[in-house]
């Protein structure tokens, strides 16, 4: 059986619920995070709950009662559920309110639910070797505030959906011909052996595994910048990376129908990053 939690208790997933009223399904009014959990442990917990913090204060979301347990309640939860590795979710709304209305009532208290799911290993732990991911580019028609973890993400969700019916892996928002991100990751890309990656901006996400792989870069000493790039620069790049809580770091061998002419992963900055990922932690 699968445990979530929601507000104050733990539920079997099959005995939670919410109102229709809340604001998170009614306005997606509403923040979240997507934590990794490896043997037990949750990885760069704090840096998802600062991030966490600041999207609750960017859209003025209170803080649940029960926000200064919640490393206590999400260990709780790894216990409940058995498996090794998880993905944990954490979703605040704003909360339930009396009828549909745009404009919250004052006082509302918000709800938080918590779940858990199985983290599949980064197949490229076991192979590096394997093929790349195969992204499709699209126009980013995303809102302008995409630094805050929302969860109104019909815009994503639409572009993966193509995305996985023409069997590509992931998506690479472009805004005009600029990189922005993928529709759930960062990119990252190597030219002449430095690493670049998109700086930090409304535009972006700021992910927390994008600021782990550059600390993780800073202590092996590899050359990087945060740079503004093309898509024209991607198919012309030794590397390309996505990364995020769940994928970790992979690696892209094809966008839309360019074959890049890659490193081998022996020879990669991505692989050394990738074994590089759980030191200093
Ligand atoms: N998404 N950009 C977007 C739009 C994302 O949705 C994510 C992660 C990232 C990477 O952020 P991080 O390294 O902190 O996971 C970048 C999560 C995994 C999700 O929505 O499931």
């Amino acid at each position: 059986m699968d445990w979530t939690f929601l507000n104050n208790s733990f539920f079997s997933k099959e005995n939670v619920k919410i109102s229709p009223f809340d604001r998170g399904f009614l306005f997606g009014d509403s923040v979240y995070e997507v934590i990794p959990v490896y043997e037990g442990k949750a990885f760069l917990l704090e840096d998802h709950l600062t991030r966490l913090e600041r999207s609750l204060m960017e859209t003025k979301i209170k803080k649940p009662i029960s926000w200064k347990d919640f490393p206590k309640i999400i260990e709780e939860l790894v216990k409940r559920n058995s498996y090794k590795d998880q993905q944990i979710y954490v979703q605040i709304t704003r909360g339930v309110d009396e009828h549909r209305n745009h404009i919250p009532s004052k006082n509302l208290n918000p709800t938080c639910f918590i779940s858990s799911a199985e983290l599949s290993i980064n197949p490229f732990r076991i192979n590096p070797n394997r093929p790349g991911l195969e992204v499709k580019s699209v126009e980013d028609t995303r809102w302008s505030r995409c630094d805050i973890k929302a969860v109104t993400l019909l815009p994503n969700v639409m572009a993966l959906r193509e995305a996985n019916y023409l069997n590509k892996d992931e998506v690479i928002f472009l805004k005009e011909d600029k990189v922005n991100e993928g529709a759930a990751s960062n990119v990252f890309a190597v030219f002449s052996g430095v690493v670049m990656t998109p700086p930090v901006s409304s535009k972006i996400l700021s992910g927390v595994t994008r600021n782990h792989v550059i600390n993780t870069m800073k202590h092996r000493n590899i050359s990087f910048e945060e740079q503004e790039l093309t898509i024209e620069d991607l198919y012309k790049a030794e590397e390309v990376w996505m990364t995020s809580s769940t994928k970790e770091l992979q690696p892209v061998s094809k966008i839309d129908d360019k074959k890049l002419k890659l490193t081998q992963p022996e020879d990669s900055i991505w692989l050394k990053v990738l074994n590089s990922f759980f030191i200093n932690t």
